[in-house]
């Protein structure tokens, strides 16, 4: 069982010499993805792979809409739960493209991007020594959230020889009278696993037996190149135990625009809307309009994207082949986990020489969980060409990964 990692470089910033900073803050363990980010800046040929920020612009129609709330002074905060035209749209959506029904007024919530869904389901189903069930690879701010409220991520593994999925029993076998809820975040960041229907059944099953809650982060639905995505709270059973989360960033491209979203039992939508608005409020009101727009506009902008994912995914595949370089192929998402095993590096030590000597930032697969460890997540948000010149790049450290 995994409980956060103890890496004393990332250990937290050490305390002010006036103020003694509250332990949660004072013993987080953030990843070194900032410095990273902080000297791509300063060079002038450097190529970001690292964040999961798509460079495809936000659609015309959707950004006209942000302009038009703006232009007739839509500016100021919508109601507790979020703007009701857009609670409705979701949930048409739910129902339309996953097979869930959400009754708009009392179990659709609006968030301040997806971020905050996370955060706030979290929140709502775990006590302080609580624990959640998540495949390892995970996204890190899921850890990260968990060490603020006190709660344990329980790490489940997953590995690349089986596509990093997920297996129902290993969950089960994780079990102790404190787990609350198992997290399923499919496809997969960092992994771009998509994990089909019987794992998901095998999920449901476990979750039922053993009275759990599910969060599914569906947030790269989207994205899908092979097999297809299932929500689990369509199953039967698993709508009264499940907290559906999406959002708008990945699909539409609107990262900046922060609106996200989760559906779930009305019990729990209850409780969830006095927290959520205890942290913001409300998520932008121009952007709620601008999302209102996303789902009942046009949506062959979603299939002109996957094929820009799919151009770039195949492209990366092949140039990784060619320099020798192995991975981990993705079935969803716009990562790509690639293996760095072969040079003997550590995610972290072979991410900053990338960054020193080539000037390419990718992202430590070990800030993931202890499973990514030995692989680089890198973000197909480049074109081909400077993906390829990555690609070239990060074969010259493979090759020689220390100085002579
Ligand atoms: C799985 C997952 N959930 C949630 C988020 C947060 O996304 P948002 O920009 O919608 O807050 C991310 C961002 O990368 C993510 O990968």
């Amino acid at each position: 069982m995994e409980v956060g990692r103890a890496d004393p470089r990332r250990r937290g910033r050490s305390a002010s010499p006036l103020v003694q900073l509250a332990g949660r803050v004072r013993t987080v363990e953030v990843g070194r993805a900032g410095t990273l980010m902080d000297m791509l800046r300063q060079r002038t040929d450097g190529i970001g792979l690292g964040r999961g920020d798509p460079d495809l612009p936000t659609p015309d129609h959707i950004v006209a809409a942000g302009q038009d709330a703006l232009a007739r002074g839509l500016t100021r905060y919508t109601p507790l739960p979020g703007l009701p035209e857009l609670r409705q749209a979701v949930a048409d959506k739910l129902r339309r493209d996953n097979g869930i029904e959400a009754d708009p007024d009392t179990e659709v919530v609006i968030t301040t991007g997806t971020q905050e869904a996370v955060f706030v389901a979290l929140c709502a189903l775990l006590d302080t020594g609580d624990e959640i069930l998540l495949a390892d690879p995970y996204y890190n701010s899921y850890a990260t959230m968990l060490h603020y409220l006190g709660a344990a991520l329980v790490a489940v593994p997953t590995s690349a020889a089986d596509g990093f999925q997920i297996d129902p029993d290993e969950f089960e076998r994780r079990i102790t009278p404190r787990t609350k809820a198992i997290a399923l975040l499919t496809p997969n960041n960092p992994t771009g696993a998509v994990y089909p229907r019987d794992r998901l059944q095998g999920i449901a099953r476990v979750a039922e037996r053993h009275g759990l809650y599910v969060i599914s982060d569906e947030l790269y639905e989207t994205v899908v190149f092979e097999g297809r995505p299932f929500s689990i709270a369509s199953m039967p059973g698993m709508r009264d135990r499940t907290i559906t989360i999406n959002g708008f960033s990945k699909a539409y491209s609107m990262t900046g625009w922060r609106v996200g979203y989760l559906a779930g039992p009305r019990a729990a939508v209850d409780a969830l809307v006095t927290l959520r608005h205890t942290l913001t409020i409300c998520a932008p009101t121009m952007s709620q309009h601008a999302a209102v727009a996303a789902l009942r506009g046009p949506q062959a902008c979603l299939g002109e994207r996957l094929a820009i994912y799919r151009a770039r995914r195949d492209f990366t595949l092949a140039r990784l082949a060619e320099a020798g370089i192995p991975c981990v192929p993705p079935q969803g998402t716009f990562y790509v986990f690639v293996d760095i095993r072969p040079s003997g590096l550590s995610s972290e030590e072979f991410a900053f020489t990338l960054m020193e000597r080539e000037g390419v930032f990718v992202y430590p697969g070990g800030y993931f969980g202890r499973r990514g460890e030995g692989f680089e997540r890198i973000s197909l948000v480049v074109r081909e060409p400077e993906l390829g010149e990555a690609i070239e790049r990060m074969a010259r450290v493979m090759r020689r990964p220390r100085r002579a």
